[in-house]
């Protein structure tokens, strides 16, 4: 059965475009929403170009209240009653009220190898480290942050001239081969673990 997908994010959404792109022939998913906390994201754009419906729930009026925020953000998403929820780049954390709504059908991608660099700048942390390998996570989304079941990861090398932006350009070349994949076999109730390469 069809199982129709929002995607939630906050910039410029290429992982956005690649899930959009591979939601098509025998996959199960298809986009029925492209939602941003923030207007001016780029991803907006790049969604409504590709004929997908848009919207905006603004964090900012909600203030510390993470709560009323959620609330806006989960009715505008139901307006679309899509089955799967994809964070793409959607930096806001949730709270467990938010995600026990979605659990088991909202999934995140993250640019490190979970367990590892939770957070933010994870490229950074991956060569200060010495780490000779990075990469990026497919999760189920649960109450504690870049943490969850794991779907899949894949891994890239870690070169000796690599700058956090090489390298988040080559974590996220693999994210565009992962998470589209990773989305296929979840749409489809398969929730085996994908390893790339
Ligand atoms: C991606 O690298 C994604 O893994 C990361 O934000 C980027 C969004 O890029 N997500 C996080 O850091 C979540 N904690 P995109 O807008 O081009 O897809």
């Amino acid at each position: 059965m069809t199982q129709k997908v929002a995607i939630l994010l906050s910039g410029g959404g290429s992982n956005m475009v690649a899930l959009l792109d591979s939601m098509t022939g025998d996959n199960l998913a298809r986009p029925a929403l492209v939602l941003s906390n923030r207007a001016d994201a780029g991803g907006l754009a790049k969604a409504a170009a590709r004929g997908v419906p848009t919207e905006v729930v603004d964090h900012r009026p909600y203030g510390e209240d993470r709560g009323a925020f959620e609330d806006a953000l989960h009715a505008r998403i139901m307006e679309y009653a899509p089955d799967i929820i994809c964070l793409a780049g959607f930096m806001r954390v949730l709270t467990e009220g938010f995600v026990a709504r979605w659990q088991g059908r909202m999934i995140n991608i993250h640019p490190s190898l979970l367990p590892k660099y939770r957070g933010l700048h994870t490229h950074a942390r991956a060569l200060d480290a010495g780490d000779a390998e990075a990469g990026c996570t497919v999760h189920e989304v649960t109450a504690a942050l870049d943490d969850g079941p794991l779907l899949g990861q894949a891994r890239v090398p870690i070169l000796a001239e690599d700058t956090p932006e090489t390298l988040a350009a080559r974590v996220l070349v693999a994210e565009h081969q992962l998470y589209p994949a990773v989305l296929r076999r979840f749409a489809a109730g398969d929730r085996t673990q994908i390893h790339l390469p």
